[in-house]
């Protein structure tokens, strides 16, 4: 059932309060629901139209009474109900344990766990299962006091006792209306870390996370991260919790990242659970972000909602924004600030540049659905989150608070659109670049794609002028062939040849003095004029885009000496980091394309050198620098300019870049690796995290090399690594490096770390994605996957363990898939089938591996669009895979 944006209709009745009882059973869990129904006079007369999906219905009472009722749609139709408010009872039941879509109420490890959103609620009970339809929660479980002594529901604990049969129970009650995706339950035997916080308002809180027993010791980074985000909402944007307990649980079956339910947010394990030694740093800083992220959407998701699903940008992509923020301020320095920045738009490049690009594109605010669920994406998250910082771009850090303050001041208790969210920025900003440009702004909510900006520089010597012409186009998505220029901020500045930053001031202007500045490129083109830089011995070196301050693609001029100016000089992080990618990437395309061996140039070499010895760069700024980009992005880069994507040659290049840094920086590497190693006991900050990045880049460059070399020693140092790392990210590291070199010293060192690990889940999972994820070599690395598919530790049932093999061999590693003989097309098409049996939410997610199919070069894709084909003849296919299937092979 397609579902459109301009379909909505406000409910017909709102659900003002609801008193759900469960008396909890695995097999057979027994919901009464009594809700208190009042008519919206806006729409007198109308049926009501419950939700409901694999219940089975019991009774309907309406003010104690029974009624007739019928089936429609999947949906439980009540007629001649009272024009008055009314009561209204339901009897329901459901199967947790059989619910392997974990979507609903469901059994994991023994406990029950929810995941309501988007359209959990109605496998629970029957309700108007739509953000919009927000009421007060009463919930009291009842379950077996030994196997489930813990019994949790949002907001506060009001009752708890004993009962017959060694039964109990415990009633919470939420003080905050909320909508249905944001209820939630856990029943089950856990522990909690718990901790007090006192609020600036002077309340003093609970915080607590919960976790099974085994698991406690991994719980300190998670609750730390919680205490630090109910700090910095209030500080940064005076936002305080409104709760007496706010609880994090954790359970390792999870389709998602976490979930934000009022007072008790659901966490994947991953994003929980850490202790050095089975979580790397880049899982610590995925947990700070995912503990932020969920705890801000207290405020922006949960006291602000959204009106219809269309919106989920509203809170994502704002509470994206807020959480790369908040980790920002936890890095601390301008230095570390950048490199999450690099880190973030690295991802988003990734992710979200391919999906704008493909068969799945669609706007921040999407049109139309068939499962929403397949749009919980890159694009409503993360170019969300950018749409946000384009704002805050245009109105500055403290317009952009006045506007945070005006949309809740507002807006609280509500639920809202995007148009909403904007019209509240620019409203406390008025005379704004925002709020001058509010409608055409509002395009980044509409259209999809990437838009390429182009930049021209001539430069008068005689004038002492420099001008700048800016030009957007935006290519074509499905659906949408023609788009209207985008609003589009500029963070700028000029340099001189030996990288000192020149003043900017524009043609008219006068006593501007920065060096740094934003121009807003709101039409197709648009010409900029800088005056004044006289005396220059060659034209200035325009450093655009600092910080990516929009979402486009630059497309570069390719001037080598600009870019090698940039990376030695630029004053901005960002942009000295992007040139190093350029160069990496002019380098790399030209051998693909030429299909010529690579050649790296002393030139390009000595820089890279240059910045790894800098003792006034981060060691974590020089691990992005000399970290060659993805062979996805360098697929990406072709299929823009229209060349058909051939994966193989792609990875020969990285192959051979890899192995010409490792053999010309080889003294290099020995004493980064040496110079790195002096930690201390440890901690996952920026600074010691970045140096363990580069001293493990390091490592798996001179064990790289050993192979030409027939040195022994390094492979050597890397197994023992392996062996007595104090850390999970320093054991990893040398396992990789093993494991990227083909070195023979591989197998005995994932045995060790299987050995040692086989009762820590997540690093099992990690130890599954490591060997998805190592560089194909002779096809070796494909059938191992296969092969591990079949380990007695494999599983599909889990997400996380399912993904450890699936989702690294469709998204992160295409030389492993891509291969002539088609097989990895057909273990796709296989496992995509398997899943969507019992998950269809993962089995979508993975469907969406094959995305870029009609950017390949045959043989390849014609194989790909052949196994895509026969998955999308299966009769029985879920609607989420079925829309992503459909989408992909649709001109
Ligand atoms: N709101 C959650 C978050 O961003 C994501 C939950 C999505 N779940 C789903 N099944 N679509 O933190
Ligand atoms: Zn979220």
């Amino acid at each position: 059932p397609l579902v459109r944006r301009e379909d909505y209709t406000a409910p017909s009745h709102w659900i003002r309060s609801v008193d759900l009882s469960f008396d909890l059973d695995p097999a057979k869990t027994l919901v009464i629901n009594r809700m208190q129904v009042e008519p919206n006079a806006a729409r007198p007369g109308e049926p009501l139209r419950l939700d409901g999906e694999d219940i089975v219905l019991t009774r309907v009472l309406v003010n104690g009474e029974s009624i007739s009722f019928r089936n429609e749609g999947g949906q439980l139709v009540l007629e001649n109900l009272p024009a008055e408010p009314f009561a209204l009872e339901i009897r329901n039941t459901c199967a947790p344990e059989k619910n392997l879509e974990l979507s609903g109420l469901y059994t994991s490890g023994g406990s029950f766990f929810t995941q309501c959103e988007a359209q959990g609620f109605r496998r629970i009970t029957y309700f108007l299962d739509r953000p919009d339809v927000m009421a007060l929660f009463r919930v009291t479980l009842r379950a077996d006091a030994r196997s489930y002594p813990v019994l949790l529901s949002n907001g506060n604990l009001v009752e708890q006792g004993r009962l017959d049969h060694g039964r109990h129970y415990a009633t919470w009650v939420d003080p905050h209306p909320k909508p249905s995706y944001l209820f939630a339950l856990v029943a089950g035997d856990l522990v909690c870390r718990e901790q007090r916080v006192r609020s600036r308002s002077g309340r003093d809180h609970l915080l607590q996370v919960y976790v099974r027993a085994g698991d406690l010791d991994k719980t300190e980074h998670a609750m730390n991260s919680l205490i630090a985000s109910v700090v910095w909402d209030e500080a940064r944007f005076g936002l305080s919790l409104d709760l007496e307990r706010f609880m994090i649980v954790a359970v390792s079956d999870f389709n998602m990242g976490a979930m934000e339910n009022k007072g008790l947010n659901i966490f994947n394990t991953k994003f929980v659970l850490a202790n050095p030694a089975t979580a790397t740093d880049v899982d610590y800083g995925n947990i700070e972000a995912v503990v932020g992220h969920e705890y801000f959407h207290n405020w922006t998701g949960n006291r602000v909602t959204c009106r219809d699903w269309f919106q989920l940008s509203l809170k994502e992509g704002l509470t994206v924004y807020r959480d790369q923020t908040f980790s920002q301020d936890m890095a601390g320095e301008a230095s570390a600030r950048a490199v999450k920045r690099i880190e973030d738009v690295r991802q988003l490049r990734q992710m979200q540049f391919p999906e704008d690009a493909g068969p799945m594109a669609h706007p921040v605010r999407p049109e139309q659905y068939q499962a929403i669920d397949n749009f919980y994406t890159t694009t409503v998250y993360e170019k969300g989150a950018e749409v946000v910082r384009m704002m805050a771009t245009l109105v500055g850090e403290a317009g952009f608070r006045a506007g945070m303050d005006l949309y809740f001041q507002r807006h609280d208790g509500q639920a809202v659109t995007c148009d909403d969210y904007a019209q509240a920025i620019a409203d406390a900003n008025p005379g704004s670049p925002l709020a001058t440009r509010l409608d055409s702004f509002k395009r980044w909510y509409a259209q999809a794609g990437t838009p390429r900006v182009s930049a021209r520089g001539v430069y008068s010597a005689e004038q002492g002028s420099y001008t700048l012409t800016l030009s957007q186009h935006t290519p074509a998505t499905p659906g949408q062939p023609v788009k209207a220029p985008f609003v589009i901020p500029v963070a700028m500045g000029l340099l001189d040849s030996d990288g000192r930053p020149l003043l900017l001031q524009l043609d008219g202007e006068n006593g501007y003095s920065g060096t740094e500045r934003v121009l807003v490129l709101d039409q197709a083109s648009l010409t900029f004029v800088f005056t004044g830089l006289y005396g220059l011995t060659s034209a200035p070196v325009p450093s655009l885009l600092r910080g990516f301050s929009a979402p486009v693609i630059l497309d570069a001029q390719a001037d080598e000496a600009a870019l090698f100016t940039q990376l030695r000089h630029d004053t901005d992080p960002f942009n000295r980091w992007e040139a190093a990618q350029r160069l990496a990437v002019q380098r790399l395309l030209s051998a693909v394309r030429s299909g010529q061996p690579l050649q790296l140039d002393a030139a390009w070499l000595d820089a890279q050198r240059v910045v790894l010895r800098d003792p006034t760069l981060d060691a974590a700024f020089k691990d992005l620098v000399l970290t060659p980009p993805s062979a996805g992005y360098l697929a990406e880069q072709l299929a823009a300019d229209g060349i058909p994507v051939d994966p193989p040659r792609i990875h020969a290049a990285r192959e051979a870049l890899r192995s010409q840094m490792a053999q010309a920086l080889h003294e290099d590497w020995v004493w980064a690796f040496e110079a790195h190693q002096d930690n201390g006991a440890y901690r996952p900050d920026p600074v010691s995290a970045g140096r363990r990045a580069l001293a493990n880049l390091a490592l798996s460059h001179l064990v790289l090399d050993a192979a030409r070399t027939g040195d022994t020693v390094w492979p050597g140092k890397a197994f023992q690594r392996v062996k007595d790392a104090g850390n999970f990210t320093d054991r990893q590291g040398a396992l990789i490096a093993l494991l990227h070199a083909h070195h023979e010293l591989a197998e005995p060192a994932l045995a060790r770390v299987h050995a040692q690990f086989k009762d820590e889940a997540l690093v099992i999972d990690r130890w599954f994605a490591l060997q998805a994820g190592t560089p194909e070599r002779d096809g070796r690395v494909f059938a191992r996957i296969k092969a591990l598919a079949l380990h007695p530790d494999y599983s599909l049932r889990n997400p996380n363990r399912a993904r450890s093999l699936l989702a690294t061999l469709f998204v992160m590693n295409p030389s492993a898939l891509h291969r002539e003989d088609a097989a990895g097309y057909v273990f796709w098409a296989d496992k995509v089938v398997e899943v969507d049996t019992f998950n269809p939410q993962l089995a979508a997610r993975l469907a969406r591996g094959l995305d870029r199919w009609r950017t390949l070069a045959e043989p390849y894709r014609s194989a790909a669009q052949e196994a895509l084909i026969r998955v999308s003849g299966r009769a029985d296919l879920s609607p989420d895979t079925r829309e992503i299937v459909t989408r992909a092979l649709q001109d």
